[in-house]
């Protein structure tokens, strides 16, 4: 008999991790902080060329890159004579199961089906469920995943209750919790339980997959427009979507100033009950953006390959109206309905190409699906139901978890940029709490300084301010 209690589930962990990928973390570890990255990005054994043709068995890749020509004249109108890049966007939503998370399973899928296990099984209640259960579905596996879906009262978020409907549609099974620490421990139990792959979205096999996207960036964008994209712009949760494209881009030697992006929800707890319904976005916000850009590793894999300040040049926010707005003005400008997270970048991208040079290029990086809760009109009135008020106004009067403000006009969507510095800052006091400074070796400094997209001089003088 197992024992199945919390702590007995949580000491087998690591054991339960390594037959559920077949993958040895420990061999990667230089320390309790640093590890070889590129070695484990390398030993899933896939080159780019590999990935490309994989997914293309399963309907994943080569996605169309759009002008936005109505949009970029509307931002132009808004910006001072000589500003207003070309805005490009890359339609993702056109991947099997609507959004680049295709591109993050694929990869796993396959590798699940190489080495013989039954099924996959990963904990997320954001598109990747929809994403892992219909490349399942493509590869002839299993699929269970785990999601939040609800507060205490049963009530649940309209975009994840849409994302339970669709893994089920796909075949999934579906396993629904309400917001709480328990996710882990029962993906822990589901994996010991039924063998399957652990298809998390922080896997090697995940980053890879993503990698095709920044490639094909590159090379359409230099296919149409005989040049490279100035700046390309990243909707940031956990920071996957970052990681894999902006390797992409570096693969095809692409140098495109890597911006990231993400709601601003400052102030909204995600952990807690009573905040979980007090946001129309479930993902692509601060939330997630800025714990997981300072500490990476607080994930259900020991070392997560999803690492984006290694690759981030800037950090845009943009406010939940903003979104709104933009959403909109995409689909009546430009006639094509897609959801919040890609739109995100979208949103931030109408602030920096206005900031650009006319001959520029700004390519926001990815759409995806939408409709049912996933709905911006879905969004607003679950939003009034739990109190929100909603109203049009100026921005910089949006409260998260209280006031939705949406512009009247389109030079009012500006968004503000992050510290950087202030976030690689909170990321070393992590790693101290991980790993003491006074212990920090040369290859810790490297390593450091690697993940920070910076000099070991830089992390050697922060580190002794903290
Ligand atoms: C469509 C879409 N875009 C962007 C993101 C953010 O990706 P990441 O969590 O890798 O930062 C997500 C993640 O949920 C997503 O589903």
């Amino acid at each position: 008999m197992r024992d199945l209690s919390y702590a007995a589930v949580m000491a087998r962990k690591n054991a339960i991790m390594k037959a559920s990928m077949g993958m040895d973390y420990d061999t990667f570890a230089l320390s309790p902080v640093a590890f070889d990255y590129e070695r484990m990005m390398r030993e899933t054994g896939y080159s780019l060329e590999d990935v490309a043709r994989i997914q293309a068995d399963t309907k994943v890749g080569n996605t169309p890159l759009f002008e936005l020509t109505r949009l970029t004249e509307a931002v132009r109108r808004t910006a001072a004579p000589g500003k207003g890049a070309t805005i490009l966007v890359k339609d993702e939503a056109a991947n099997a199961s609507g959004s680049f998370k295709a591109r993050r399973a694929s990869i796993s899928a396959y590798e699940a089906r190489k080495k013989g296990y039954k099924g996959l099984a990963a904990a997320t209640s954001g598109n990747y469920g929809a994403a892992v259960a219909s490349q399942a579905a493509m590869r002839g596996l299993k699929c269970i995943i785990l999601q939040e879906v609800f507060d205490s009262k049963g009530i649940g978020q309209p975009e994840i209750v849409e994302k339970s409907r669709a893994c089920e549609a796909y075949g999934a099974e579906v396993q629904r919790l309400s917001v709480g620490p328990e996710l882990f421990y029962q993906l822990l139990m589901t994996l010991e339980e039924t063998g399957f792959f652990n298809a998390s979205l922080y896997t090697p096999f995940g980053i890879k997959g993503v990698e095709t996207l920044g490639v094909e960036i590159a090379q359409q964008v230099r296919a149409r427009y005989r040049k490279d994209p100035d700046a390309v712009v990243i909707t940031h949760a956990g920071g996957g979507n970052l990681t894999g494209t902006a390797r992409g881009l570096l693969a095809a030697d692409c140098k495109a100033r890597i911006v990231a992006c993400s709601v601003d929800l400052g102030g909204l707890h995600m952990a807690s009950d009573s905040d979980f319904n007090r946001k129309s976005f479930t993902t692509g916000h601060t939330g997630f953006g800025v714990p997981f850009a300072t500490w990476p590793d607080r994930v259900d894999v020991p070392r997560n390959a999803a690492r984006s300040l290694r690759y981030m040049d800037e950090y845009q926010l943009v406010t939940q109206g903003e979104v709104f707005y933009v959403t909109e003005l995409l689909t009546k400008l430009e006639g094509l309905e897609r959801g919040p997270a890609g739109n995100t970048s979208l949103t931030a991208a109408v602030t920096l190409a206005r900031q650009m040079d006319r001959d520029q290029i700004v390519v926001v990086q990815e759409t995806e699906y939408t409709g049912a809760g996933k709905h911006h009109n879905r969004q607003l009135s679950f939003a009034r139901e739990n109190g929100i008020e909603v109203r049009v106004g100026d921005p910089a009067g949006n409260v998260p978890g209280k006031t939705i403000v949406l512009p009247e006009h389109l030079d009012q969507v500006r968004g503000r940029v992050q510290d950087m510095d202030k976030l690689r800052r909170s990321y070393l006091k992590n790693a101290a709490k991980a790993h003491p400074v006074a212990a920090w070796t040369e290859a810790d400094l490297a390593f450091l300084a690697s993940d920070l997209k910076v000099d070991a001089a830089w992390v050697q003088q922060a580190s002794a301010e903290l």
